[in-house]
């Protein structure tokens, strides 16, 4: 049996020491599969049925699936829901920032690079991998220190920049938690799946620099309260199950 207790203090402590921590089955493999059903579900699964974005980054060479948490409820509520889980993890106070769905092609590669100031505490999840195989994530050993030091986008690495780099092999449902923000990152090796999904989410310090990327600075819109109205008198409508 796996002690989820001994994982979460080993995640911890390798976080605190090196930036970087390898979550295994961070989702359980039947929750990442079922969490890239209802995204095949919900945007569709061919390019002229897709209702994400049909999009190329900018460290991708091809257009991919992707989609951006604010345009789905539910990609919005994933991600908000793993705060707890990532506050855990990391000692701090966060909030969540933004996440994407993105469905690389065979060949694909993601240009080494850094984040934007909102991937402060970032986590990049596989969901599912169409022939198997493992798809490694390329993490930086020490820190890229970004000439955008304000980090108001994500930044491509200058040529002849060399980091040790090491490659973190990640099977469905397993996620690296890091500092988006100063590990460099990417897939440098082309994609040998037909296709490979996965998630990447995004959070911040409520109280560091960085704070004013909560919600990706949408909070106007959806930090506000609700209200709920009931009739005066109960009509016969249908009863809870
Ligand atoms: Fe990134």
């Amino acid at each position: 049996m796996y002690d989820r207790l001994k994982q979460l203090e080993t995640l911890r402590a390798s976080f605190e020491q090196q930036g970087w921590a390898y979550a295994h089955q961070m989702f359980p493999p039947e929750v990442a599969m079922a969490t890239l059903r209802m995204f095949e579900t919900e945007l569709g699964n061919s390019r002229e049925a897709y209702e994400g974005i049909w999009g190329k980054g900018p460290f991708t060479e091809n257009f991919c699936f992707e989609n951006y948490a604010y345009r789905s409820p539910f990609h919005a509520t994933i991600l908000w829901t793993l705060t707890p889980y990532m506050q855990a993890m990391t000692g701090k106070e966060l909030l969540p920032t933004t996440s994407y769905f993105r469905v690389y092609r065979k060949g694909d590669v993601c240009k080494l690079h850094v984040d934007r100031a909102a991937a402060e505490y970032a986590i990049s999840l596989t969901l599912a991998y169409s022939d198997n195989i493992a798809w490694p994530l390329w993490l930086s050993e020490g820190n890229f220190e970004s000439e955008n030091s304000n980090h108001s986008a994500a930044a491509d690495i200058p040529e002849g920049t060399q980091l040790p780099m090491l490659k973190v092999p990640m099977l469905p449902g397993d996620a690296v938690i890091y500092d988006g923000v100063r590990k460099l990152h990417g897939r440098a090796e082309p994609n040998p799946n037909e296709w490979s999904a996965h998630l990447f989410f995004d959070f911040v310090d409520r109280h560091g620099p960085y704070a004013e990327h909560a919600f990706d600075r949408r909070g106007d819109i959806f930090v506000q309260p609700s209200s709920f109205e009931f009739p005066d008198v109960d009509g016969p409508k249908e009863k809870a199950s």
